[in-house]
C-alpha cells in the first residue's frame, strides 16, 4: 500500500508509512499564482492501493478541493483502491437540517469523496451525534477508529490524575470518557448539554447540566472529541468547580481551538489540556498514526 498525505496531513502521514515501515509517497503539491493548486503524484500507482491522509482542519475548504484533485488523479492514474483517511472529518456534525433550506453538510461531503473513485473511508472518532455510526453517511465502506485508549494511556502516564473519575462533557461523549476510564481504572459520567443557537446565527450558547455526577475532591479528567470555541468544556470544567472537584484535566481527539479556545478553557479552571494530531496545534502531544496503521494493515 502506498500512503500519500495532502498538505494538511503531510506529518501524520510520514508518522504512518514509518508505523508500516515504508516512506511516505511522494507528491507535489504547489499554488499557482493566482491562487489554484498544482498536484503531481511522482509514485506509480498503477494497480497499487493507496491511502490518501487528508484531515480537514481550519481551511477545511481549500483541504476538501484538493483531496478531490488528488483522489481524482490517482483514480485516474489506474490506482486499484483510494482508502480516504480523514482524520478531523469536517463537516460531520452538520448531519441535520436544523431549519429549513440549511445544507446538510455532512451527506454532501460523503458524496463528493466517493465521486471521485474514494473506495473506502477511516475517520478518527468522527462526530455523529444524532446518527452514531460514519458508515450510515457513506456508500461505501467507512470505518470509525479511535484515539481515546492513546488518551486514556497517555493521562495514567504522564498526568496522573488521583481519585479519578473520567466525565464526558455531553451524552455522546459518555462513550469516549468510557475507554479513557478503562486505562485510568477509574469510574466514569457524563453531563447533559443543551446547544441554543438562535436562526441566522453560526455561534451557539451552551448549558452543561451535571446532574447527580459526584465530583467532590476528585480529580476529573474530561474526554471528549473535539474542543471547537472551548465553551463546552469551560461551561463544564466551571460547574465541576462549583461542585468542588480538585484539578481538572481534559484529553480530546481533535484540538480544532478556535476562536481563543485554549484561553477560554484554562481561565475556567482546567490544569492541563491534551490532544491528538488530527489536527496540529500547541496541544497535539498523542499521535493517531499507530491506530490509523493497524486500520490500513487490515486492507493491505
Ligand atoms: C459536541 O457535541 C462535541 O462533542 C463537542 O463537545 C463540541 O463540538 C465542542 O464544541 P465547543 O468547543 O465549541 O463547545
Amino acid at each position: 500500500m502506498i500512503v500519500i498525505g495532502g498538505s494538511a496531513s503531510t506529518n501524520l502521514a510520514e508518522k504512518v508509512a514509518k508505523q508500516l515501515g515504508q516512506e511516505p509517497g511522494r507528491i507535489e503539491i504547489k499554488r499557482f499564482p493566482d491562487g489554484e493548486k498544482y498536484i503531481r503524484i511522482h509514485e506509480e500507482v498503477k494497480g497499487q492501493d493507496v491511502a490518501l491522509i487528508q484531515s480537514l482542519y481550519r481551511t477545511p475548504d481549500e483541504y476538501v478541493f484538493e483531496y478531490l484533485l488528488i483522489a481524482d488523479t490517482l483514480r485516474d492514474m489506474g490506482a486499484a483502491s483510494i482508502t480516504g483517511v480523514i482524520p478531523y472529518l469536517a463537516y460531520a456534525r452538520q448531519d441535520s437540517r436544523f431549519y429549513p433550506g440549511e445544507a446538510l453538510s455532512s451527506v454532501s461531503i460523503a458524496r463528493f469523496f466517493e465521486a471521485v473513485g474514494t473506495t473506502s473511508i477511516i475517520t478518527v472518532d468522527c462526530h455523529l451525534h444524532r446518527l452514531g455510526d460514519v458508515s450510515k453517511v457513506f456508500k461505501i465502506p467507512a470505518q470509525n477508529v479511535s484515539a481515546m485508549t492513546l488518551l486514556g494511556r497517555y493521562a495514567r502516564d504522564n498526568l496522573r490524575p488521583k481519585r479519578p473519575i473520567v466525565v464526558g462533557p455531553d451524552e455522546e461523549a459518555e462513550q469516549w470518557a468510557g475507554t479513557v476510564a478503562k486505562e485510568l481504572d477509574a469510574k466514569h459520567a457524563a453531563f447533559t448539554k443543551k446547544r441554543i443557537r438562535k436562526e441566522g446565527e453560526t455561534k451557539s450558547r451552551v448549558v452543561i447540566d451535571t446532574g447527580n455526577v459526584d465530583v467532590k475532591d476528585q480529580d476529573v479528567v474530561f474526554a471528549d472529541d473535539i474542543i471547537s470555541t472551548g465553551g463546552t468544556l469551560a461551561e463544564a470544567a466551571r460547574a465541576c468547580k462549583r461542585k468542588g472537584a480538585k484539578r481538572i484535566f481534559v484529553v480530546c481527539t481533535h484540538p480544532a481551538l478556535a476562536d481563543g479556545a485554549l484561553k477560554r478553557i484554562k481561565a475556567a479552571g482546567v490544569s492541563r489540556i491534551v490532544g491528538t494530531d488530527t489536527i496540529p496545534s500547541p496541544i497535539s502531544t498523542v499521535s493517531v498514526a499507530p491506530v490509523i496503521a493497524a486500520a490500513l494493515k487490515t486492507r493491505s
